[in-house]
């Protein structure tokens, strides 16, 4: 592992001045995972706001063990360690909480307006341009120890920098707002938004999350196919509960509760 420059640690924390969930900063020009980094800072007790950025990722990851393409130059990679002290179940809700923040964030920036893929996909022209993987640490009280929020975001790819396999389903911000877009505007206002929930959420108000999400969420009330652990379920993408978790009425009548899987459009 490199340590920083394109992202100057100096130069963020500047940047980030008034964002008050970053409180420390760690900035590669390559790393393996920032999700990896940031989790072995948080088990050696890293403050609540530690930020890991890179330039590069090699061994991205992505949600249900997939790999994330995370090339220099293009987009941003970032992890922050959070330590919301509270039941491991509420965790889901962390995560549509940060696909909101990072939709907000570009509706307010650039006025285009994502929609949201269950659970934490954020879409413009229904492909994908931010995923998120949320990894939690259980303490021995039963309650989070932490939490390390991973956010991807394809900033400035052109179409030829995805890979074939992703080409159709992967979109950049570059793509639709056709000219090049300054990565650190994107990151001060994403981390901007999340603190602003993130805190709202800290002071007790969580059904706003909920809200803010099925606003954004163009699937609900139509027929979908979830996967989950290589079973498909079909039914009508009902509503998602107060936890986060989806609903999905089936066709004999009856809902079932989705903690994860992958949502598919017949
Ligand atoms: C997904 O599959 O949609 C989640 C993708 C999450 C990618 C981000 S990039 C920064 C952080 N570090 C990782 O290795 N993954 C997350």
């Amino acid at each position: 592992m490199k340590k920083k420059v394109l992202f100057n640690g100096k130069t963020l924390s500047h940047e980030l001045g008034r964002h008050r969930i970053v409180r420390k900063i760690y900035t590669f020009d390559q790393i393996d995972s920032t999700n990896e980094y940031a989790k072995y800072l948080a088990q050696k007790g890293a403050e609540e706001g530690t930020l890991v950025i890179s330039d590069r990722q090699v061994k991205g990851k992505g949600r249900l063990g997939r790999t994330w393409e995370s090339p220099a130059g293009k987009g941003l990679w970032f992890s922050i360690v959070l330590r919301p002290g509270m039941a491991p179940h509420k965790a889901g809700l962390i995560s549509l909480l940060v696909a909101v923040s990072v939709a907000q964030a570009i509706e307010e920036l650039l006025g285009l307006r994502p929609a949201l893929k269950w659970p934490n996909d954020v879409l413009l022209d229904s492909q994908k341009f931010c995923g998120i993987l949320v990894e939690s640490e259980i303490g021995a009280n039963k309650e989070l120890s932490f939490l390390v929020v991973g956010i991807g975001i394809n900033v400035n790819q052109s179409a030829d920098d995805f890979p074939d396999e992703i080409r159709t389903k992967a979109i950049s911000l570059k793509l639709v707002w056709h000219s090049e877009i300054d990565r650190i505007e994107v990151l001060k206002s994403s981390l901007y938004k999340v603190g602003q929930n993130y805190l709202r959420f800290l002071n007790g108000q969580h059904a706003f999350v909920r809200a803010e999400w099925l606003k954004r969420c163009p699937a609900v009330g139509g027929k979908i196919v979830v996967k989950q652990n290589g079973n498909e379920y079909a039914g009508i993408f009902e509503s998602i509960d107060e936890s986060g978790q989806l609903l999905l009425r089936c066709p004999g009548g009856s809902l079932l509760k989705i903690h994860s899987g992958e949502v598919m459009l017949p």
